[in-house]
């Protein structure tokens, strides 16, 4: 119930600049007045008093709105952080076996990839390292990179189920040789995901850099991308439930967030975020990849950057798309897209569908704000089973994120601030989480207790 104090957090920032501008315009004004006569002059300033108190006690109510929410943040993080630790606790110890580096085989990637210094300066507790393996080691992994193990074909290269010798399952990006972009993919990976910790990213457990063979290997994500479960190729997938969906926004945004705002020392544009670039574990939990095209934010004003525009069409931002001017909003912008396929169930752009609604932004954007076409929006395969209060709160996220004018965007640390009253409620009401697909909610033996409370809207 104290949840819903929070939930137009979102709209605070801009509440709060208002506020300023208003109290600096009266400042300017103040001077003005001056000359006239005393009984204006006293209605005025007393007017401006007013006016000051208020908007001072307008900022304090929203820092305390900020702080609790941080707290609330907080909180959450240690939850996440804890699994995490266990997992890397447990794996470290099978890690200390698998000493033996390669480094001279790779004389040019020495200089470029261990970023040794920056992982000194701040030593994550329990970071175990990234780890670096011979070629031979990964040909039995993947058994001679046979392609019945081959779970995915990204944009850098193909990716192998694999066991490493300890027994650890692994996901293995062998990256395509051709060209510069293929070493530059592999050099930002290994540096970035080195010195960035986060549970919402997918972890790399190390390298190989034999000769002229670049291979990533990352932690392995047992359900695979949220494409495969959101647009699946064959209808026999069971679709992603409306809970499992709002977690797995909420989990995107926060890694985005991570990379925008806690990334040291710059922030770190992601770049290519889309739905093939978010993996799922086996708790649908999910965790964002693919740092191939990712780029480090300068110092400049407002970090932006002129850039060659790469990405994946559908999910550019137009400013991006057309100028190539490249800032955390682009990125923003293709969470937005991924926030409307999740809710319609829609691929970006998709040409069999009826003139006008091909590009899913333009068909989506003007529907969202009109409660009765969000709810004819929804993606079919959720069978109506959803929150509508909920639904209307993540369409206005999803408007926000996809304007086309980046300054009109969010920030990711708004769009996690928003989701956390959303996300929360769903902890308070399954209290067994595990209901993921529409089948198990529907089933009237188990977890209808929980829709019984109004919040589950059979449409
Ligand atoms: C989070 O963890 C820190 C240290 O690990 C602890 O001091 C703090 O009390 C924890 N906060 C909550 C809300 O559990
Ligand atoms: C790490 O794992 C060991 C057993 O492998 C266990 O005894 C220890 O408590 C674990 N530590 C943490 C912090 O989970
Ligand atoms: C560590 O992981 C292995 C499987 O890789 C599992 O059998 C074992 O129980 C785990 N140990 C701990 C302490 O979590
Ligand atoms: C997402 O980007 C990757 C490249 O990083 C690309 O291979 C993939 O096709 C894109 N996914 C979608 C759904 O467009
Ligand atoms: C998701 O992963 C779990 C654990 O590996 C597995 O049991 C389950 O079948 C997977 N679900 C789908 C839909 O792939």
């Amino acid at each position: 119930m104290e949840v819903n104090n929070s939930t137009d957090a979102p709209a605070r920032p801009l509440g709060f600049t208002a506020a300023n501008n208003h109290t600096q315009e009266h400042h300017h004004s103040h001077p003005q007045t001056h000359g006239h006569h005393h009984a204006i002059f006293s209605s005025i300033s007393t007017l401006i008093i007013i006016i000051s108190i208020a908007s001072i006690a307008l900022i304090f109510a929203i820092f305390l709105i900020i702080l609790m929410l941080r707290r609330l943040k907080s909180a959450k993080t240690n939850g996440t952080c804890k699994e995490h630790n266990s997992i890397i606790n447990n794996t470290s110890s099978k890690f200390i076996a698998h000493t033996t580096v390669t480094f001279n085989s790779s004389p040019d990637v020495r200089g470029g990839c261990l970023y040794g210094g920056h992982m000194s300066r701040t030593p994550p507790p329990r970071f175990r390292g990234v780890q670096v393996f011979a070629y031979k080691e990964l040909e039995t992994a993947t058994n001679r990179f046979s392609e019945a193990n081959i779970i995915g074909n990204g944009g850098f290269g193909i990716v192998y189920r694999g066991v490493l010798s300890d027994g650890t399952l692994a996901a293995i990006k062998m990256l395509h040789r051709e060209g510069k972009q293929g070493e530059r993919a592999f050099r930002i990976e290994v540096d970035l995901l080195s010195r960035l910790q986060s549970p919402y990213l997918v972890e790399l457990l190390g390298y190989c850099a034999d000769q002229h063979h670049r291979l990533l290997i990352f932690e392995f994500m047992p359900n695979g991308t949220l494409q495969h479960h959101l647009h699946p190729s064959h209808s026999q997938h069971r679709p992603l439930d409306w809970a499992t969906r709002l977690r797995i926004a909420f989990d995107c945004a926060r890694a985005l967030e991570f990379l925008h705002e806690h990334s040291i020392p710059t922030p770190v544009i992601h770049r290519d975020f889309n739905c093939t670039n978010v993996l799922l574990d086996q708790n649908f939990r999910a965790k964002v990849s693919d740092f191939g095209l990712a780029k480090m934010g300068s110092d400049k004003i407002n970090g932006q950057i002129s850039t060659r525009v790469l990405g994946t069409t559908g999910y550019l931002a137009p400013e991006y798309a057309s100028t190539g001017k490249l800032t955390t909003k682009s990125d923003v912008y293709s969470y937005g897209v991924v926030l409307l396929e999740l809710l319609t169930g829609r691929v970006p752009v998709d040409t069999k569908r009826p003139p006008g609604e091909h590009v899913l932004v333009s068909w989506a954007l003007p529907r969202l704000t009109n409660r009765e076409k969000i709810v004819e929006m929804v993606d079919p395969a959720l069978q109506g089973q959803y929150s509508k209060k909920d639904l209307i709160q993540i369409a206005a996220i999803a408007a926000m994120c996809v304007q086309p004018e980046a300054d009109y965007r969010p920030l990711m640390t708004d769009v996690v601030q928003s989701l956390i009253p959303l996300v929360k409620n769903l902890y308070s009401i399954s209290s067994s989480g595990s209901s993921r697909f529409i089948n198990q909610i529907a089933s009237p033996s188990q977890g209808l207790s929980v829709s019984s409370e109004s919040r589950w809207h059979i449409l």
